[in-house]
């Protein structure tokens, strides 16, 4: 199991060089912990007993080493969401900085451990109750992937999940969420029900398409800007095991690997089998000191070798893993925690096949200049925004994103990995250049797009997400989010700044 989808690991990536204001003190990267923190986690530690941590004693891990250097002022995790109410209360009394954890998968100081703050860890939040008739489950607002996947596994329902197990459930959802079920159901945004959120002012409240219509339409895509959510209500569907099959190619196949992939996911008639997904990757393997294109088929379905993937199955491989299961095993890979470097940034375009192999070519000239990165793991990494998954995005009065084109809309994600900080300014810089032509090439070619995937960007192109929405989009969430926190605690102005901020 861990051999076939190790590949899987790559899709996980990367992170920043330089610490961004995701601070708490005072905007500088120090990591000083305030005296108002100091009164905020005496306070905590007295109401929450075993629930609280000193991080002297914690035993405490997150995805991303940059997030485990952090030093928070002290960890709290709440089990319900009159806990969180209560967590906020004291903080925004105290007038603290904090992070919300949820899966803890983002790459920059602060996003998710707090630098000098308090870090409110959702982890105990992570409860799945399956509802009405088992086609809607209630989900913990800090559950993680393959907790949910388990859950509803044991009834034979599956839900829009990701990739990688250990993700969580918050960040994926209120970001986008792309999922093996995207072609057939859309992203995880737009299969949420229901929300229950707490507000800056420490009300618990719900949010749905009848109920709050405003602050839903803001959590779809919106981040977190409006508030903690304690719980998802989504959408579950009957579902048995799934097909996955990793295959990698010689470089002299390239051509053919990436006509056929290309043609998969543009031609109407292939790509109409909502069953399908692709993923696609090419990357350096340091070991060998070679670029691998490789590719993961996923089929809804328990099939064999599904039809739709038949002429891209009748290229020659260099090795073919093929696994039938349960959604809960293909999403089980070694996933190190704390240990490894990572940066994420990302560019979205129009079908293109020729910027395909030449983003490929731009990508491989980059990483040529800084292959003696000790750990280096880069992969560029595309899959598409199908159709069907752009329909669903309008339902229930449509999601934050303005996204609205008849073609599929390609995500491009250079995910890179590496052990050191002195090699924080390599990965930084090959990943700038690297989107930096790829973005220039998009423009030549007329194909660009102003959306970038927010669960997918550098802290660089954090500034750019939201005017990526589009204009409309962009004054309603910033009205939303003037409304349900008037105070602007949620805000870069107060106190939970890290992440990507809206205002
Ligand atoms: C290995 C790996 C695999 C991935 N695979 C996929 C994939 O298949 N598809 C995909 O779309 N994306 C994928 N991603 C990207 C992923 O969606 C983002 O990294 C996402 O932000 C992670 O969410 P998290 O809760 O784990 O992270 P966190 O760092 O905990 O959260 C991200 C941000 O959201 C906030 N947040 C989290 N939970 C809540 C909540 N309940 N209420 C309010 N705010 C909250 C946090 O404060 C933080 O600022 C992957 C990432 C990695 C590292
Ligand atoms: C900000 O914090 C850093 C690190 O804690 C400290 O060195 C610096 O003096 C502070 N600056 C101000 C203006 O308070
Ligand atoms: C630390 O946490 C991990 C995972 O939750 C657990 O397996 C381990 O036993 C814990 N160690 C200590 C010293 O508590
Ligand atoms: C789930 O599906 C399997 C295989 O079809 C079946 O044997 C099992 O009874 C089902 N479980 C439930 C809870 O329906
Ligand atoms: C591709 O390269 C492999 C060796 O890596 C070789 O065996 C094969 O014949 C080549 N195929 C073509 C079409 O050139
Ligand atoms: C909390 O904020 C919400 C959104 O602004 C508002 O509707 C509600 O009245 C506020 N409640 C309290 C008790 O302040």
């Amino acid at each position: 199991m861990t051999r076939i989808f190790a590949p899987l690991a790559c899709l996980v990536a990367t992170a920043y060089a330089t610490a961004p204001v995701h601070d708490g003190a005072n905007g500088s990267s120090g990591q000083a912990v305030t005296s108002n923190c100091k009164y905020a986690c005496a306070q905590l530690r007295l109401t929450f007993g075993s629930a609280f941590h000193w991080p002297q004693n914690d035993n405490f891990t997150i995805w991303d080493a940059k997030q485990q250097e952090v030093h928070p002022a002290c960890r709290i995790e709440p089990s319900s969401a009159t806990d969180v109410a209560e967590i906020l209360n004291t903080l925004v009394s105290h007038w603290c900085y904090f992070s919300v954890k949820g899966g803890g998968h983002s790459r920059n100081p602060g996003d998710s451990n707090s630098v000098g703050g308090v870090t409110v860890d959702l982890n105990r939040l992570s409860g799945v109750e399956i509802l009405q008739g088992n086609s809607r489950a209630r989900v913990g607002g800090g559950a993680t992937t393959i907790q949910v996947y388990e859950a509803l596994e044991s009834r034979n329902l599956s839900f829009v999940g990701g990739r990688v197990g250990s993700v969580g459930m918050g960040g994926f959802t209120l970001g986008g969420g792309t999922s093996p079920f995207s072609n057939k159901h859309g992203w995880s945004l737009d299969n949420v029900y229901e929300y229950e959120v707490v507000l800056s002012n420490g009300t618990i409240n719900t949010a749905s398409e009848t109920h709050n219509p405003d602050l839903y339409f803001a959590l779809r895509g919106g981040g977190n800007n409006f508030g903690i959510v304690t719980a998802f209500t989504v959408r579950t569907f009957p579902q048995g095991p799934v097909f996955t099959s990793m295959t990698t190619y010689a470089a002299n196949q390239s051509d053919e690997v990436l006509d056929k992939v290309y043609d998969l996911h543009t031609d109407k008639r292939l790509s109409s089998d909502k069953e399908m997904g692709y993923d696609l990757y090419y990357s350096y393997d340091a070991e060998n000191d070679e670029f691998t294109l490789s590719g993961t088929q996923r089929y809804s379905k328990p099939v064999r070798n599904p039809p739709v993937f038949a002429a891209i199955d009748r290229i020659p491989t260099l090795s073919r893993n093929t696994n039938i299961g349960p959604m809960s095993e293909a999403v089980d890979g070694t996933d190190s925690m704390g240990t490894t470097r990572h940066l994420f940034a990302t560019l979205s375009v129009a079908p293109s096949r020729s910027l395909l192999s030449k983003g490929l070519e731009i990508f491989q000239e980059e990483v040529e200049n800084i292959k003696h990165v000790p750990g280096l793991v880069p992969n560029f990494i595309s899959y598409p925004l199908q159709r069907n998954a752009i329909k669903a995005m309008k339902l229930r009065g449509g999601n934050a994103l303005g996204i609205d084109r008849d073609e599929p809309l390609f995500l491009i994600l250079i995910s890179t990995a590496w052990s050191n900080s002195a090699n924080d300014a390599d990965v930084n810089r090959m990943t700038e250049n690297t989107i930096k032509r790829l973005n220039t090439m998009a423009t030549n070619m007329g194909v660009t797009s102003q959306y970038k995937y927010i669960n997918y960007a550098s802290a660089a192109q954090a500034s750019t997400v939201f005017p990526g929405y589009g204009d409309e989009n962009l004054q309603r969430l910033q009205r939303i989010q003037k409304s349900v926190d008037p105070r602007g605690i949620f805000t870069s102005k107060g106190l939970w700044r890290g992440f990507v901020k809206l205002v």
